[in-house]
């Protein structure tokens, strides 16, 4: 697919493409944040690209809007990944607003029965209102083809991850289920399975006996900016942990694939995770969690989290989590991997570091412990980089640590862009599929019993540090 330049963006004429599917695109949640911020931004990344000229756009939500309401506010979001003007002139003169409860069967099921045959239903809704909304749909003629997408946590736990799976089966097939995780849409994070599979120099070493540990860490300057609702009842493992981090891990772990087939990759998915279990054992040696108290982050003040709008101290909720996990299967036996996520951290870290073991025998006389060889895969921003040691420059008998890094630049599309590639074209490869889910839920379980009786305490850190000290 030919890339896309700034100037292309406004001389550009929109070809007409008639070989092009129709695509019938519904949103239900059409009036939220995750719309207006995340989803139209994405798929107009994706409109920059030659394709998808027969794209109809449905929002739909509770909310009373008129359809020149709505279609400013598509135009507004499609501007703000800068679309081209004629992609949005085409989409916002095709596109419509419906008011509908999607719970209430009467209003949901005769407007999903009268869609077009392979119709997307993207449900930008709390996973609470999406289920009830399947259940609405359960019974009804559905279109042929029809294909759904889910916001996480798919679930609440394994058992609950387990009921929705088979809520949705009723529905549609599962190759037809979209359960979306825009970690999985990040080039970076699909590059890992080429830089694993399609270099020579990483492939042979990619296993414990030369890898000490890998840790996958997202920390945030952001703090809760106004989500209490939804993430006071989460917290940062099931946030980021459970669903996003698991998934890279999953990546960086999997065995080989033969080729990029959904089948393939997601078998091997859940081969990795249903190998992977804590570290020791037991949730007090191999998680910990803690909280941010008021502090500085850059040049704003941070609160403490218990007194921000929303928030129920009572809940205990962490913002702040980390977990070692092993992999019980040869190529990783006695590897760590920690997976950490945070809010209102004082740097914002988000990469994959792999390290690798010291060679058996430094040979004697080179002065010093040579540095351990790491490679570092950024997720935000993209880059990689290679650590080693070389001999220094000035006293060629004394290692030092030298890197190669490189910026892999910004894809020209947006996380949720991929997803909408891959889901018009029914290619579930980027999507969570139902076992790998529940999978996910049960190597988090312990952890979130133990956290719920108190065995692992919740300690503290000031929003802008490192998190709190005894972790570093
Ligand atoms: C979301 C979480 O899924 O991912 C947020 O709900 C988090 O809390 C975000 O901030 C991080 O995504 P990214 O792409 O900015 O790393």
């Amino acid at each position: 697919m030919a890339r896309v330049t700034p100037a292309d963006l406004t001389q550009t004429p929109i070809v007409d493409a008639p070989a092009d599917p129709e695509i019938t695109l519904v949103i239900f949640g059409a009036s939220g944040d995750l719309t207006h911020r995340l989803l139209l931004p994405g798929l107009g990344t994706l409109l920059n690209r030659s394709g998808h000229s027969r794209l109809t756009l449905i929002g739909a939500a509770v909310e009373d809007l008129s359809d020149d309401a709505w279609r400013e506010r598509v135009r507004d979001a499609l501007a703000s990944a800068q679309t081209r003007p004629a992609r949005i002139d085409d989409v916002t003169s095709r596109t419509r607003y419906v008011r509908l409860d999607v719970t209430d069967p009467a209003s949901i099921g005769p407007f999903v029965a009268a869609l077009p045959a392979d119709s997307v239903l993207y449900f930008a809704l709390p996973p609470a209102v999406t289920l009830r909304a399947c259940e609405a749909l359960v019974g009804v003629a559905l279109p042929p083809g029809l294909k759904l997408a889910l916001e996480k946590p798919f679930g609440t736990s394994r058992a609950t991850a387990h009921a929705a799976n088979e809520l949705l089966a009723r529905l549609v097939p599962e190759r037809q289920l979209f359960r979306v995780d825009h970690y999985l849409g990040k080039a970076t994070v699909l590059n890992v399975l080429g830089l694993r599979f399609t270099n020579r120099m990483l492939q042979p070493v990619w296993n414990a006996e030369h890898i000490e540990s890998v840790q996958i860490v997202v920390d945030e300057v952001l703090a809760l900016e106004g989500r209490a609702g939804y993430y006071d009842k989460n917290g940062a493992l099931k946030d980021m942990i459970q669903s996003h981090l698991l998934q890279v891990m999953a990546m960086i772990a999997m065995e080989e694939v033969s080729s990029l087939d959904e089948v393939e990759v997601r078998d091997l998915v859940v081969h990795a995770l249903r190998a992977t279990r804590l570290w020791t054992g037991d949730p007090a040696t191999s998680s910990r969690r803690a909280r941010y108290v008021a502090g500085r982050v850059g040049d704003r003040d941070i609160p403490r989290y218990v007194d921000e709008a929303g928030v129920d101290p009572a809940r205990n909720t962490e913002t702040l989590a980390e977990i070692d996990l092993r992999i019980d299967n040869s190529r990783w036996s006695g590897v760590k991997f920690t997976l950490r996520s945070g809010k209102a951290l004082g740097d914002e870290r988000n990469a994959v570091t792999v390290v690798f073991k010291p060679v058996a025998h430094v040979p004697t006389g080179f002065a010093g412990t040579p540095p351990r060889d790491v490679l570092l895969i950024g997720m935000k921003p993209q880059t990689i980089a290679l650590q080693w040691s070389t001999n220094g420059a000035g006293d060629k008998f004394t290692l030092e640590e030298t890197v190669l890094a490189a910026e892999l630049g910004d894809s020209e599309l947006r996380p949720y862009g991929e997803i909408l590639e891959f889901l018009f074209a029914g290619d579930p490869l980027l999507s969570v599929r139902g076992d790998v889910a529940e999978e996910c839920w049960r190597v988090v379980e312990p952890v979130l019993t133990a956290w719920a009786e108190n065995r692992v305490p919740l300690e503290e850190y000031h929003a802008g540090s490192a998190g709190p000290q005894a972790w570093a």
